[in-house]
């Protein structure tokens, strides 16, 4: 037996540990100069399915694989003939198996009863129940730069990892058993998506938590290196061909298809008109679910602005809130946002609005949450919306994007 190689019957011994029953996590690790590489795997579902999630952090660069049993067995072989000096951990739910190989090649094997782990291989947030804790999320977190080398949180992405948490929440539940077609994939846009966080987050969610066994989702913005940066990180999660990226702007992205059928349709603070695309999107889509956390609007402020233009009955009335621009910016907030929820409960769709987070995480931290469902053209939902619209006389956004529907 050459130096540093495993035994056969060690071998055999990590071999019947990563395959049987209770293996929780094998990490291997190896010094290479003043350099180490990782490579830890682990049991992960997706899609209901047992995989294999093999993580290789190499000079600070992680990439995440995802195997079947078989392509598994392959790469414990290569974890096991691993040459030089380093160290195997082997987790499972009945005690774990060390391995220390040293510099002189000599190979050292002790074996201990369980630990507790929930420090040492969960990010330290996964005690609580959130959306992100509810499947093994600690891959997602790292490669998105959420979590740490040690699975902990990053203070300066603190805010970030509540609002995915927050937003994901408001997935509707029962999805996947509601499906006509539960083999079809499940489609969805992410309109703005700027560096996906969301994105990802939304695809794991739904394939590990939802139990959609087919889902693609389609991020689109209009900057090239925010793209750029989500297909990188799509390749390092091992999903480039379920989660795809398009630069370009939302009017003019289409799933492609003659008549696009989406699911679901995302957007989280897609700046000011932006929302009214992707909600109009949604519609020419005949998406069943939209979430929409709308951001800045500017332009109903611009005719607002002009108070001396407004009916007489919104001057008298309105004067004193609409020269204090401040109280106009979000009044306008406000009104924009009731313009949009009137327009698609006109259009078909059950339409909530919710603060979808605490306030102290963002201001801008209202959701539109919409499923469609209801009778369309309802006389009350259209007598509401001309009310409030004629007495400020303006016309949403949306109102003149979806004109041809909506034929007020
Ligand atoms: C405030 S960022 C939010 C990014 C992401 N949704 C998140 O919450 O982390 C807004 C993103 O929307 C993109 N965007 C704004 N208007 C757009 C449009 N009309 N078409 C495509 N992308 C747009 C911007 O480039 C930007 O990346």
């Amino acid at each position: 037996m050459e130096k540093f190689e495993l035994d056969e019957s060690l071998a055999e011994e990590i071999r019947a540990r990563v395959f049987g029953e209770g293996f929780m996590k094998l990490v291997q690790s190896v010094r290479r100069g003043g350099a180490s590489f990782k490579i830890s795997l682990r049991p992960v579902l997706i899609g209901g399915r047992k995989r294999f999630q093999a993580e290789m952090v190499d000079e600070g660069q992680t990439q995440v694989k995802n195997f079947d049993e078989k392509d598994a067995r392959d790469g414990l072989e290569e974890i096991i003939a691993q040459k030089g000096a380093r160290e195997l951990h082997l987790i499972t739910a009945t005690g774990d198996l060390h391995v220390r190989v040293t510099k002189k090649g000599r190979v050292m094997a002790s074996r201990s009863a369980p630990m507790e782990r929930k420090t040492a291989i969960q990010p330290h947030d996964r005690v609580k129940n959130t959306p992100l804790n509810a499947f093994d999320s600690l891959a997602l977190l790292r490669a998105l730069g959420i979590a740490d080398g040690s699975g902990a949180i990053r203070a300066s992405m603190r805010g970030k990892y509540d609002q995915i948490n927050e937003f994901l929440k408001h997935v509707p539940s029962g999805i996947a058993e509601k499906r006509r077609d539960p083999g079809a994939v499940f489609t969805v846009v992410d309109c703005g998506c700027g560096k996906a966080y969301l994105t990802f987050a939304l695809y794991f969610h739904l394939v590990n938590v939802a139990g959609l066994e087919k889902v693609k989702i389609y991020g689109v913005d209009r900057r090239e290196d925010v793209i750029a940066a989500a297909r990188a990180t799509a390749q390092a999660l091992d999903c480039a061909s379920d989660v795809v990226f398009e630069v370009g702007d939302i009017a003019g992205f289409s799933p492609g298809g003659a008549k696009p059928i989406v699911d679901m349709v995302v957007s989280l603070h897609a700046c000011d008109t932006a929302t009214d695309e992707a909600l109009a999107k949604a519609v020419e889509w005949r998406a069943r679910y939209i979430l929409s956390a709308p951001c800045c609007q500017h332009e109903l402020q611009k005719d607002m602005a002009d108070i001396a233009s407004r009916p007489v009955q919104a001057r008298e009335a309105f004067a004193g809130l609409l020269r204090q621009s401040i109280l106009r910016e979000r009044f306008c907030d406000i009104l924009t946002d009731s313009f949009r929820a009137l327009i698609m409960r006109i259009l078909g769709f059950k339409c909530q609005v919710i603060e979808f987070v605490s306030s102290d995480a963002t201001a801008r931290n209202i959701m539109l949450k919409c499923e469609y469902g209801i009778a369309p053209r309802q006389g009350a939902a259209i007598a509401e919306y001309l009310a409030l619209r004629d007495f400020f006389n303006v016309t949403p956004w949306l109102e003149k994007r979806l004109a041809a529907l909506l034929k007020l």
